[in-house]
């Protein structure tokens, strides 16, 4: 038999841990990520990233005429997809990438480069969450040809629950020619 004053403290601790607070407490701090890979998407989830207008973005691995010759081993999966803004012959429409998710927070990754010429590293991207722009990553290129990779070009962990729509916009009008390597998205 435990002495009264510890039976009154098990109540109270399993009144705590069967209440609704304590469901909302560890519901909120259990989230989980899912990664979408650019050209497989997530079967369990099944997700796939769009992209439009149709035609306008390659996969990186097969592409003959894209510039950019990545290392297979450090991009996830071993794909990516590249596509340039044309600051000469800009396109009809917006380059984009789009994801619908179902979450809090979203981790974009890209690979990123400031090489001069072969290919043209200059990063112009704009993002938006639900059609509203939320972010950008514009990064002029300096001459470093390296490659970084699993750059995270763009985060938000302050999204509001529920089901979303992300976009990435590749470019922009008036601006200079720019380009875009999409590796994969984290949500969770
Ligand atoms: C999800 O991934 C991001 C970026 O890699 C990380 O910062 C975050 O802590 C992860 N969240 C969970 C719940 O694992």
């Amino acid at each position: 038999m435990l002495p009264c004053r510890s039976r009154g403290l098990l109540r109270v601790v399993i009144t705590l841990f069967t209440s609704p607070l304590f469901g909302a407490l560890t519901s909120a701090t259990s989230l989980v990520n899912v990664t979408v890979d650019d050209t497989f998407g997530n079967s369990e989830e099944n997700l796939q990233i769009t992209y439009q207008p149709d035609g306008s973005w390659s996969q990186g691995v097969d592409c003959t005429n894209c510039e950019a010759h990545l290392d297979t081993t450090k991009v996830h999966s071993g794909t990516w997809h590249d596509t340039t803004y044309f600051s000469d012959n800009p396109p009809s429409s917006p380059l984009s990438a789009s994801l619908t998710f179902n979450g809090v927070a979203i981790y974009v990754y890209c690979i990123v480069t400031r090489a001069s010429t072969d290919p043209f590293g200059n990063s112009d991207m704009t993002f938006y969450l639900d059609g509203n722009q939320v972010g950008t990553f514009v990064q002029p290129p300096n001459g470093d040809p390296t490659y970084q990779y699993s750059v995270p070009v763009y985060v938000n962990e302050a999204i509001p629950s529920g089901k979303h729509t992300f976009t990435l916009v590749n470019g922009r009008a008036g601006e200079q020619t720019a380009l875009a390597l999409l590796d994969y998205i984290v949500f969770s």
